[in-house]
């Protein structure tokens, strides 16, 4: 056994080790073959022999375990040695993110909004029948509270179908003057080219004490800022119907692909409808507790926007996650 010990004294790395080991305790090492002769003694002198090798194993474990730690400590020397990081290297394919395109619309339309004394108001995700529906005009025979429209958890808990609850929680723990944005993550049962099951709304809302605030304010909040966003577009309010407001209509732009004349993604019709809006219906301030107030509200898909503002032909893209299109905003 001294023979293997004075070898790995004088081994210099861990593959020498283990070769001598393998010598050793391996399926065909000396020991282990001296060790398998045990069986076909007896006795006095089976009891010697088997001393014997087991106080020549214990010195070589205790030789080896030795070195072991040794050699491994050199190696880790030497491969740090090898790992140096050269702070100064730049690899120039490293590229940074950017903002997904529906999260810089949102952006720039929260901006615009902030910047004319608009705060930001949030509700939450998983409302009740009372905020989304009730509050809002919304009657109980009323098609949008279908179970196929809307995800429901159980009787009265859902997913928000719309950002507008957002307008009652606001009026319900605040006083008027109010003027806010509620910005946010939406979700309907729904899922084609033009709908996804969760989508981004931003709800506005402005209401002031006695009548001062009419249609006209909110045509001309609304027209300004659709300039702001699309540049230099026709505009046009077109009568319509929403529950929460009375008189309601429907905001259309002039085709942003097509300028108007008419192509596939307006329909040949020249127009795209971008938003919805109205003058507050008395009943929604009759269901918060609000006496001789005035208002008006608008609401609109953050998606539609940042498809007509970056000329993406296809919803679902916007989800996919896919580089090729995403890196396009960098
Ligand atoms: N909540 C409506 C929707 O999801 C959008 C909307 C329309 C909001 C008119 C409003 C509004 O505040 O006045 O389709």
């Amino acid at each position: 056994m001294q023979k293997f010990i004075k070898q790995i004294e004088k081994c210099k790395n861990l593959n020498e080790l283990e070769a001598i080991r393998v010598s050793v305790l391996g399926k065909k090492g000396v020991l282990t073959e001296s060790f398998s002769k045990l069986k076909n003694l007896e006795g006095d002198v089976k009891k010697e022999l088997a001393r014997t090798l087991n106080l020549e194993k214990e010195a070589f474990n205790k030789a080896y375990l030795s070195k072991f730690k040794i050699l491994e400590n050199l190696a880790l020397e030497e491969k740090m040695k090898q790992d140096v990081l050269d702070f100064n290297y730049f690899d120039e394919s490293v590229t940074t993110g950017a903002l997904h395109p529906v999260m810089s619309t949102m952006d720039k339309i929260v901006e615009y909004f902030t910047s004319l004394n608009f705060s930001i108001e949030k509700g939450p995700l998983i409302e009740d029948e009372f905020h989304n529906f009730e509050a809002l005009n919304l009657p109980k025979s009323h098609p949008a509270r279908d179970m196929q429209d809307t995800f429901y958890f159980d009787d009265k808990r859902l997913l928000r179908t719309q950002t507008s609850p957002v307008q009652i929680r606001t009026m319900l723990t605040q006083k008027p003057p109010i003027r806010m944005i509620a910005p946010g993550a939406v979700f309907r049962r729904d899922f084609d080219i033009t709908h996804t099951p969760m989508f981004h709304q931003i709800e506005g809302l402005v209401v002031e004490e006695g009548q001062k605030v009419s249609f006209a304010h909110l045509k001309n909040v609304l027209e300004e800022f659709l300039h702001y966003m699309f540049g230099d577009i026709k505009i046009r309010f077109r009568p319509s119907f929403f529950p929460f407001t009375e008189p309601s209509a429907e905001v259309d732009i002039s085709c942003v692909f097509c300028k108007g004349s008419g192509c596939r993604v307006c329909k040949q019709t020249g127009w795209l409808e971008v938003l919805g809006c109205g003058v507050v219906d008395p009943n929604v301030f009759n269901f918060v507790g609000y006496k001789g107030v005035s208002g008006y509200a608008f609401g609109l898909g953050v998606e539609r926007f940042a498809m007509l503002l970056h000329h993406i032909p296809d919803l679902r893209s916007l989800f996919e996650g896919d580089l090729r299109l995403l890196e396009q905003f960098r």
